[in-house]
């Protein structure tokens, strides 16, 4: 991401100072150099709170998610896969959905015991059908425990090339889709004062880099959404998780949409050097487990969103030159 910039030295955080509250504050001492390395643009210690911060090479194998009904969206590719391959070896039952029949199967053939887990095709951006699905599944299985809103199509095209039919396909199937997942699972789950909504939303969640202008507009309404859903069923005992991974290798790419409709068909750079589907999912399945709020599972793509935070001037200046594909 930096390659054609700067040169980042990010050191590994310490010390760890827990505060009075129930947060945990972590110490960063960041050094940012220019590409040559013999400038130092900047130099600084940043507090981050412990949402942000995450160690993901601890053990899943061993979370204990017997018998939860977990329901993955986008479950037939990439991040959604190894989510319902995590679950399943966790002792869950997954819902597979996605649009891909075929996928789904394959992907339900890989989770452990496959007969316990049930695949549901479905159309994100049809959001009419929803609700009959969602008492499709609480006929078959029972009420649903975890909602995982992972589904979602990526862009790769400037905001003067991009039709608007485009910038409707994303954000119905990003935005609206994840919204309708949610509105027919949470009226059981109010009642039952129990269960999780988790989104996958993107670090472009918290920043738009250029040919993601509609894919970082669906990610932030998302984070929006989830606030707000947050505050509003915190007293019934729902929980909300938002999840922004940074770069991963995924087909992700491949299926970004360009301004015409067409897909971008390539696997880019970035995605290329990206993390494991796999290595993303038992981060999420940790950051579930362990409650929290708000992660970033990311490598030093992460920067950025510290900058943003704390440096929106020179982030400003990065923006704009960094390599997105
Ligand atoms: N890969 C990354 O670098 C990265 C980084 C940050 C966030 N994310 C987020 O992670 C999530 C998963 O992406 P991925 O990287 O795993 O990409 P992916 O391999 O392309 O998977 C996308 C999934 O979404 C499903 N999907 C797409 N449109 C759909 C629709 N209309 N209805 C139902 N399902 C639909 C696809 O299945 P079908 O084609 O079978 O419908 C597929 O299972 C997305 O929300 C993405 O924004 C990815």
């Amino acid at each position: 991401m930096f390659d054609d910039l700067l040169f980042v030295n990010l050191n590994k955080e310490s010390p760890v100072v827990k505060s009075f509250t129930p947060v945990t504050f972590y110490v960063r001492y960041v050094k940012i150099y220019s590409k040559d390395k013999n400038d130092l643009l900047s130099q600084d210690k940043w507090n981050i709170d412990s949402d942000y911060m995450f160690d993901y090479h601890n053990k899943w194998s061993t979370m204990n998610f017997t018998d939860q009904i977990v329901w993955i969206t986008g479950a037939s590719s990439g991040i959604g896969k190894a989510l319902a391959i995590a679950f399943s070896q966790a002792g869950a039952r997954v819902v597979l959905s996605a649009r891909r029949a075929n996928e789904l199967e394959t992907v339900r053939q890989e989770c452990r015991n496959p007969e316990q887990h049930y695949i549901l095709p479905l159309d994100l951006t049809e959001t009419d059908t929803i609700a009959e699905k969602v008492s499709l599944v609480e006929k078959k299985l029972g009420s649903v425990d975890i909602l995982v809103n992972n589904a979602g199509i990526t862009q790769r095209s400037l905001v003067k090339d991009t039709r608007i039919a485009v910038i409707r396909k994303i954000m119905e199937t990003n935005y609206f889709g994840s919204i309708a997942m949610t509105q027919a699972v949470l009226p059981r789950m109010l009642e039952r004062q129990t269960g999780r909504i988790v989104f996958i939303s993107s670090l472009t969640g918290k920043f738009g880099t250029p040919q993601r202008s509609i894919y970082a507009s669906s990610k932030h309404a998302i984070m929006g959404f989830a606030d707000a859903l947050r505050a509003e069923v915190w007293y019934s005992g729902v929980r909300v998780s938002v999840i922004l991974p940074g770069f991963v290798l995924t087909n992700a790419s491949r299926n970004a949409l360009t301004g015409d409709g067409s897909p971008h068909a390539t696997l880019d750079q970035t995605t290329a050097k990206g993390m494991l589907p796999e290595k993303c999912a038992q981060g999420i399945l940790k950051a579930i487990k362990a409650g929290k709020e708000e992660v970033i599972i990311s490598g030093k793509e992460q920067i950025m969103v510290y900058l943003k935070r704390f440096f929106p001037g020179l982030f400003n200046k990065i923006i704009r030159k960094i390599k997105v594909t």
